[in-house]
């Protein structure tokens, strides 16, 4: 059988948590200061609803690669977040659904991404744009090998590679249908870079005002944009 292509890792974050909490693992005295950290994390995978709720009105004019591309990838951030809440639950013993609460009155607001969703060359180009961030913040935390079970890492490092496959299937597509247009690829990415300033609105996509952002450098969007350029347009071997 041929290869899919786009591709999908398949994994389970509950699985995951329960092999931690039924290995008898007990608390080594977790900071509460991750608790914090660890819900605006919840929150920004759980937003991946509200933007796959916003395109998907839109499929019929897609392409079915990149609709697929919105459901692989919709799945993964599910996946992500009840990761999340099973951290928050089993570290800080919080309630399951007092977070589900918070969760579901979530409300965002697109209206001044209509721009950037409008096609599908600036749809990719956001995603490739804020996958390789997540990548990148994501790669920051390294706490998670103090926690007591290995499991814990193993878990993050699944979500990093998620990530990672979303970026490379974003970057697959571009290459695929859009190479010939790097010079509006590039102008998405001036764009994103002017976004990023704006207030968070819970659209899932540059959701850059947490915690995670208070140690990066001011100029990461910049950087980040010129990276992201340089692999969509290296040249293939
Ligand atoms: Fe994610
Ligand atoms: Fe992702």
């Amino acid at each position: 059988m041929k290869p899919t292509f786009l591709n999908k890792r398949h994994w389970s974050s509950k699985a995951i948590f329960k092999q931690i909490s039924d290995s008898g693992w007990v608390n080594p005295g977790i900071d509460s200061k991750y608790k914090e950290f660890f819900l605006a994390d919840l929150v920004s995978e759980y937003d991946s609803i509200n933007l796959y709720h916003y395109l998907y009105a839109r499929r019929p004019k897609l392409s079915s690669y990149f609709v697929q591309y919105l459901d692989l990838w919709f799945a993964d951030e599910k996946n992500h977040a009840d990761g999340f809440l099973e951290l928050n639950r089993l570290l800080y013993d919080m309630s399951e659904e007092s977070i589900l609460e918070k969760l579901k009155a979530r409300k965002s607001n697109f209206e001044h991404f209509e721009q950037l969703l409008s096609n599908e060359l600036s749809l990719l180009t956001v995603f490739a744009y804020d996958e390789y961030t997540s990548v990148k913040t994501y790669k920051k935390d390294t706490f998670y090998n103090d926690f007591g079970n290995p499991l814990f890492n193993s878990w993050i490092s699944n979500l990093i590679a998620d990530e990672a496959t979303h970026f490379a299937n974003a970057v697959k597509l571009l290459r695929r249908n859009h190479l010939s247009n790097t010079k509006e690829i590039e102008n998405t990415l001036r764009q994103i870079i002017l976004l990023e300033s704006d207030q968070y609105e819970n659209t899932f996509l540059l959701d850059h005002d947490g915690p995670h952002f208070l140690l990066g450098s001011a100029d990461f969007a910049e950087s980040t944009a010129n990276e992201v350029l340089a692999i969509i347009t290296r040249p293939q071997k």
